[in-house]
């Protein structure tokens, strides 16, 4: 089921495009909301400078079947994230498999032989991170895949890299000569480019924020109206209680939470291995500081609503809400700013000096860099800087919400076990927040500290609220009593085996424990209910044993149970001269994990995917080279066969 489908519009793309008028369709495969911005990005350029009448299609919104028919006057975009290992994101998997389908069939009945795609002319545009294995690789197929079946590519197919953090500029240095290219086969000219928003925002003045048609964060109609109903999914979250939190840290400058979260009744179901998506909202403070460079301080609580101006456009969030709200649960007003948009900013700028700041920050590559990436600033910290705090009263609302993405749920690994207890999921979040060099502000992590703050509430901690909890969800309304926060469940891979007396090695430094206290939670309840369960190895890394040793009682307990049957092994990095790390314990520990592969133990990696993950992977096949006497290449193949069987899993983040 899909948001289309459900509303009763048509999956017929060809025909919303000759219906809208639009010569031009921007597909996107998002995730995080990434690529559906970079996807809005080329409809309005497109529009803008080359007057191509351009909609932006989530790709499970439509049916593929009919593409073969697609006109050779138009263009289409494809913007596509890879996600997680080489996968499509959620809402291209039936895209990705149609196309790359043994049988793919079109509507007028010609074979992928026959090229049925030879009028299409598509450009494509991908969003990865290298540091995965299988970097880019949706972009890649699918281009590989549309030009097999006969449709023409303008321009290079782009990639960009979140790995090297260069994703915006490399966005930036494809699109221009894709445009060129599109340009010479569609016959465009580039025109001067004027700003025409994408949505009407109307000031209702005839309604009031207290008026219960008005949303304040909450997610849709059913939430609205007061009793929330499932089903509970990405688009519509359960407002959850968390039922107990507490600090899991014994240090004066890092917070790790753990939180305990009910989903009793909500009908979510969760297997062990999975994940929790939380949907935060912003903190008070950047809240406040948006809304007063933007001048709207006094129109905080103006009830608005907001209409795309054209049938394609989609508002990104429920529609009549306030200033305030939409800021606050709706954008992801923290995030860096792109050049893209600081250029865009310029012709608002409150005078002719800030206007040229702007115009050069946007144009220079190398000065943007050090005035504005390097400083981490986000949009109301370069608009309060450049300014020197003077508001820019004219830039349209419009431009604010096209220029932001969509505030994005963020995924947590759960740490229970759903046979332990199905009810409650825990979560284990390290906090956010760092103080980088060059930049004016501490930066703090979004949803880490608005759990953080939810936390001290619970507590009737007195410490500051950075949150300004008072217009939360949970708040004004008096829906939910206490503390609450909107969750979905999204099921993985991450998979203990079905037979627990199947040996499993487990490495997680850090919150990479996370999913690992579940398995072995499960494991100790097994144990205890009399079924045999085998070999249950943790490698578990921190700073300090007395600071950051997350669950250190709990992993007695679970010894009690387990007996010699769960191995822990600690690597300390800062509590000794050197460094000590998880893979200088699987190294000394070689001989014994070989044995254990070797009697088809599970293996799994958790937590930071960029260096972590990879060296584990590496050592691996160090280790098996060497107790099993094969060259190191032999090692290296080993470890990918056991990651094609399964044998070999990773939940690892960047
Ligand atoms: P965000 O607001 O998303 O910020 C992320 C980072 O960007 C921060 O370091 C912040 O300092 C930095 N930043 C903020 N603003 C700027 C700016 N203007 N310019 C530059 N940088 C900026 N985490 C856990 O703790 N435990 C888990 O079990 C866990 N499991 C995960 C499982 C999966 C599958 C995935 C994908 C991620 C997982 N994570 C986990 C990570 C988690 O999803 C979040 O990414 C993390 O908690 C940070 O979220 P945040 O909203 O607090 O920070
Ligand atoms: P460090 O911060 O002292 O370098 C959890 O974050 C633990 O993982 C910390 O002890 C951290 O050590 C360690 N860590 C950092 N980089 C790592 C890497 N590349 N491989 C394994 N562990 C690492």
């Amino acid at each position: 089921a899909n948001g289309a489908a459900k509303a009763g519009k048509s999956r017929n793309v060809l025909e919303k495009m000759d219906e809208s008028d639009k010569n031009c369709v921007v597909f996107y495969g998002s995730q995080t909301g990434t690529a559906e911005d970079y996807a809005s990005r080329i409809a309005k350029e497109g529009h803008s400078r080359f007057g191509l009448n351009c909609m932006v299609a989530d790709l499970e919104d439509y049916d593929y079947e009919n593409l073969d028919q697609f006109p050779e006057d138009k263009l289409a975009v494809f913007v596509l994230a890879t996600y997680g290992e080489g996968e499509p994101t959620d809402n291209a998997v039936e895209f990705y498999e149609f196309l790359g389908g043994d049988d793919v069939s079109f509507s007028e009945g010609a074979s992928a032989e026959e090229k049925p795609l030879s009028k299409m002319k598509y450009v494509a545009f991908g969003l990865g991170n290298n540091t995965y294995e299988h970097y880019n690789s949706m972009v890649r197929d699918v281009d590989k895949y549309l030009t097999k079946l006969g449709a023409t590519r303008l321009g290079a197919a782009g990639e960009g890299d979140d790995g090297a953090g260069t994703m915006e500029e490399d966005f930036l240095a494809w699109k221009e000569p894709m445009w060129t290219a599109v340009c010479e086969a569609l016959n465009l000219e580039e025109r001067e480019a004027v700003y025409e928003p994408v949505f009407e925002i109307l000031e209702r003045t005839d309604l009031s924020a207290e008026d219960k048609t008005v949303y304040l964060g909450e997610p849709n109609k059913k939430h609205l109206q007061g009793a929330q109903k499932g089903p509970y999914n990405a688009n519509n979250p359960f407002i959850a209680p968390i039922i107990e939190s507490h600090e899991l840290f014994n240090a004066a400058d890092r917070n790790c939470l753990h939180m305990e979260i009910g989903i009793e009744g909500s009908k979510l179901a969760y297997t062990t291995g999975d994940h929790i998506a939380i949907w935060p909202t912003n903190a008070g403070k950047e809240v406040d500081r948006l809304l007063n460079i933007l001048g709207l301080k006094d129109k905080r609580h103006t009830v608005i609503a907001v209409k795309g101006l054209d049938s394609t456009a989609k508002v990104p969030f429920p529609s009549p809400t306030t200033y305030e709200a939409a800021v606050r649960y709706h954008m992801e007003i923290g995030a860096a700013v792109s050049r893209q948009f600081a250029s865009q900013l310029a012709q608002f700028a409150p005078n002719e000096d800030i206007k040229n700041e702007l115009a050069k920050l946007g144009s220079e590559k190398d000065y943007f860099h050090e005035k504005v990436t390097d400083r981490h600033l986000n949009l109301a910290q370069l608009l309060e800087i450049t300014s020197k705090g003077e508001p820019w009263t004219t830039i349209p609302f419009s431009l604010i919400i096209e220029g932001l993405l969509k505030i994005q749920p963020r995924y947590y690994s759960i740490s229970s076990s759903s046979l332990v207890q199905k009810n409650k999921i825990s979560i284990t979040a390290v906090v956010e927040s760092s103080h980088k060099p060059g930049a004016p502000h501490v930066l703090k992590g979004v949803t880490t500290n608005y759990l953080l703050a939810l936390k001290q509430k619970q507590h009737g901690d007195p410490t500051p609220d950075p949150n300004g909890l008072e217009y939360c969800i949970t708040g004004p309304r008096n829906k939910y009593d206490g503390i609450h926060v909107p969750v979905h469940v999204r099921h993985s891979n991450f998979r203990l085996p079905s037979d627990p007396s199947k040996p499993v090695i487990m490495v997680g430094p850090g919150t990479g424990v996370a999913p690992f206290r579940g398995f072995i939670q499960e494991r100790a309840a097994q144990a205890k209910a009399g079924q045999p369960v085998g070999k249950t190895v943790l490698f578990f890394g921190c700073r300090k044993k007395a600071e950051d040793f997350v669950y250190e009682k709990e992993w007695e307990e679970y010894k009690q149970a387990l007996g010699d049957n769960f191995i822990m092994h600690t690597a300390f990095s800062r509590d000794g001269p050197k460094k000590v790390y998880v893979q200088h314990k699987l190294e000394d520990y070689g001989e014994e994990v070989n044995k254990l592969l070797e009697q088809k133990a599970y293996f799994y990696v958790c937590g930071d995917a960029a260096n972590m993950a990879r060296e584990v992977n590496t050592l691996l096949g160090k280790i098996i080279a060497k107790y099993r006497s094969v060259d190191e290449s032999r090692g290296e193949e080993i470890v990918k066969a056991m990651r094609a069987s399964n044998q070999y899993q990773e939940d690892v983040w960047s």
